[in-house]
């Protein structure tokens, strides 16, 4: 496969240019899960959220994980302003959730079930996994903000993962996970 990598002379320099489209489908390339990070409003208590899979684990000790928003997110802001939320790992079953976190507005939780994490933070029904997070530290990274997180509460089921890779939805066949 050829690189298609364009150059500038900006400063009399050679400098590579990495286009934002070419960037989006090569990293589509990396599979991932997905999660939901879900909290409630300061002012209403309703729920709130959005799904990511730019979510990773930090540290151990102390036990830190780390996402990363888009800063034109408008969710962010409000789980930002309480600072604790739940981290749901979404299951093969949870595409529809995925796709109703990640449209802005006033639907995202239409039709979901969820129980309260010990601070409130929804639990969504039948995730594969979730933790109970509470902000720790943001660090700005161009359009996005990293997002440290600090783990109270977790738990995890016996479930298939959702998984998400080249823009498309798809799964871990249950006989190929390890037990
Ligand atoms: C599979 C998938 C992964 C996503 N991952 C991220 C992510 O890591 N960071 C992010 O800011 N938005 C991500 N989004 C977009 C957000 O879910 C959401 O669309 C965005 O935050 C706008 O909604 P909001 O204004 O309600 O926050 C993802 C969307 C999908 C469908």
């Amino acid at each position: 496969m050829a690189a298609t990598t364009t150059t500038t002379a900006s400063s009399g320099a050679s400098m590579p240019v990495v286009d934002p489209a070419q960037m989006r489908d090569v990293l589509g390339h990396f599979a991932t899960g997905v999660v939901a990070i879900t909290g409630l409003d300061a002012d209403s208590g309703a729920p709130t959220g959005l799904a990511a899979n730019s979510f990773t684990s930090v540290s151990l000790d102390p036990p830190l994980v780390a996402f990363c928003v888009a800063r034109t997110s408008t969710s962010w802001p409000r789980l930002r302003a309480v600072g604790e939320y739940t981290v749901n790992i979404l299951s093969g079953g949870q595409e529809h959730v995925c796709r109703q976190l990640s449209a802005r507005g006033d639907e995202k939780f239409r039709g979901l079930s969820w129980n309260p994490s010990p601070c409130g933070a929804p639990v969504l029904d039948e995730c594969l996994a979730w933790m109970e997070a509470e902000l720790e530290v943001e660090h700005p990274a161009g359009d996005h903000t990293i997002v440290v997180s600090r783990l109270r509460h977790l738990h995890a089921s016996d479930l298939a993962p959702l998984v998400f890779f080249r823009g498309a939805y798809g799964g871990v066949a249950h006989s190929t996970i390890q037990e």
